[in-house]
């Protein structure tokens, strides 16, 4: 894969070093790993997509499944591998819209979350990569898919806000969002007194629960519950509810 501005190994080469660090593990994470316990028991067979530096993963291969993550950054990938030097995490480089770079499976649960998804570079390649995991599951087995999309303006809009700030550094998020395209374009900027200005560009596509829920029926998969959050169970019928959770019937 050749790097390119916005291939699907920019927000990694963007990210990577500052992943942990910005976003730790949380109350959420926590939630997360204890919802996906309950799909994935001991011994089954767990494909994550987008893996980063295994904040899910490690802790679901800690709990006795069998952990696959695939990711299309060799830099989250290698902070995942110094993370978890015995390898139970076994590792695959590679972009979730190709199918031709997927792992075999059959798994008894894929996961995309976080903002996984809405990396990817339009919905024809996020519709690509719901197919690839209904055909990478197991019959009766589950996909899980969160969907934390950006709410885009009504018009084209370009804004600057403040992550951080302190005696010694500021981090500041440029965006660009164009409703037409449905696409936000952002750099994070990190100012540290005395050093180069750090841009950290990404770029994300936003997709609703509704069309996952549709492109999830197109793979034959059907829709057994919703999450508010994590912690919090929604109706099936929460259209806006951005966690679902999808079954392969068998
Ligand atoms: C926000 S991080 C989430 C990491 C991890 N899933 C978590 O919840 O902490 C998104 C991850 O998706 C990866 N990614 C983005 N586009 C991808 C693609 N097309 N194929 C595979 N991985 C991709 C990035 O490199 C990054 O590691």
């Amino acid at each position: 894969m050749e790097p390119t501005e916005f291939g699907p190994d920019r927000y990694g080469r963007s990210f990577a070093d500052v992943y942990d660090r910005w976003y730790p593990a949380d109350g959420a994470t926590g939630a997360a790993v204890e919802v996906l316990s309950a799909l994935a028991p001991e011994g089954a067979a767990v494909l994550e997509l987008g893996v980063g530096t295994g904040r899910l993963a490690l802790p679901l291969a800690a709990a006795g499944c069998a952990v696959t993550g695939m990711d299309a950054s060799a830099e989250m990938l290698d902070a995942l591998a110094a993370k978890d030097p015995g390898g139970t995490v076994a590792r695959v480089h590679g972009d979730v819209a190709t199918a031709g770079d997927w792992p075999d499976g059959p798994f008894d649960l894929v996961v995309a979350a976080f903002n996984l998804l809405l990396n990817l570079a339009d919905q024809a390649a996020q519709a690509r990569c719901v197919r690839s995991a209904a055909d990478a599951l197991a019959p009766g087995g589950h996909l899980v898919v969160e969907t934390a999309a950006p709410a885009l303006p009504d018009r084209r809009e370009q804004r600057l806000d403040v992550r951080h700030v302190d005696a010694t550094s500021v981090v500041l998020i440029a965006t660009d969002a164009d409703p037409a395209s449905g696409t936000v374009l952002g750099q994070h900027v990190e100012l540290v007194d005395g050093g180069p200005v750090r841009l950290r560009p990404w770029r994300v596509c936003a997709c609703t629960p509704a069309d996952v829920d549709r492109w999830a029926a197109a793979a034959g998969l059907e829709l057994v519950a919703r999450r508010w959050a994590w912690d919090a169970p929604a109706a099936l019928d929460a259209a806006d509810a951005p966690v679902g959770v999808y079954r392969r019937p068998g």
